[in-house]
């Protein structure tokens, strides 16, 4: 380590070992150091406590992402018509999906299929903070683990079949927007028309839908059923481009009720 004295040089004088301590040069008379003065062998500490710390808290999230990542693949393994993915979806694929929500008029926003909480952490970035939100999990594996980690969002464990009477118990009598991550290409026909009838009752004239779709999964037929019923429910219907940065890649449908 190159060591600086108190006149600003870095140089070590002939004979001293570079860790003996510096004497100090200047003639302050008060207790503590001008800045500029400082020995770089004052500033180790620092750094080091910083390198210390931004290890400790990447660790800690990677920590967290093996955990997220390995609950969603055990849970897409035991119910795989369900969860319908084979990953989590990824941050940029959540910043497109709630980004271009209004969300000045939001009041209420409902996630369905939350899984793991990537677009949770995202509404909760965007929506104003006096707007209310909950979300509605299946599976309770997800739901508990979400529970966990945000105590602040209700994670209503339960179909959003039952969306009408979920917002009943949350006192909410019409819902501004809903962030989607349910698998619609998995589901079957009748299933699909009961989550769009079931959404309708709640989300008010206007309202703001998002639900993504792989692009993959546009060679099966379901995929382009629950399309045409998009345009059946909506008045107003656009698909995003593709988010090629998830894997499998994905689009967005934002519709307008
Ligand atoms: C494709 S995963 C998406 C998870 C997460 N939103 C993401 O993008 O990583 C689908 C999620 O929907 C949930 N799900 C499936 N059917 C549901 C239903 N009827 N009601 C509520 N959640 C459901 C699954 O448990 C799973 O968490």
């Amino acid at each position: 380590m190159v060591q600086v004295d108190a006149s600003g040089s870095d140089v070590v004088p002939v004979g001293k070992s570079a860790t003996e301590p510096i004497p100090r040069t200047t003639s302050c008379s008060t207790a503590s150091t001008p800045v500029d003065a400082l020995p770089i062998y004052g500033y180790t500490k620092y750094i080091k406590a910083i390198v210390e710390s931004v290890g400790r808290s990447l660790a800690e999230r990677l920590r967290m992402a093996v955990q997220e990542y390995a609950r969603f693949i055990r849970e897409s393994i035991k119910r795989p018509g369900r969860v319908g993915a084979i990953a989590p979806s990824t941050q940029r694929l959540a910043t497109h999906m709630v980004r271009w929500i209004d969300w000045e008029s939001v009041n209420t926003v409902v996630e369905y299929g939350p899984g793991t909480g990537v677009f949770t952490s995202e509404i909760l970035r965007s929506k104003r903070p006096d707007a209310h939100f909950f979300a509605v999990e299946l599976h309770s594996e997800f739901a508990s683990a979400l529970s966990e980690q945000y105590p602040d969002v209700p994670i209503l464990e339960d179909s959003v079949a039952n969306i009408e009477a979920l917002c009943q118990q949350q006192g909410v009598t019409e819902v501004d927007a809903i962030i989607c991550g349910l698998p619609w290409a998995a589901f079957s026909d009748s299933a699909q028309t009961e989550y769009l009838d079931a959404m309708m009752k709640v989300l008010k004239p206007g309202g703001q839908l998002a639900t993504f779709a792989y692009l993959s999964g546009m060679v099966l037929p379901a995929a382009h059923r629950f399309r045409a019923k998009l345009k059946g429910y909506f008045g107003k219907v656009e698909a995003s481009r593709t988010v090629w940065l998830n894997f499998p890649p994905a689009f967005i449908y934002r519709c307008w009720r």
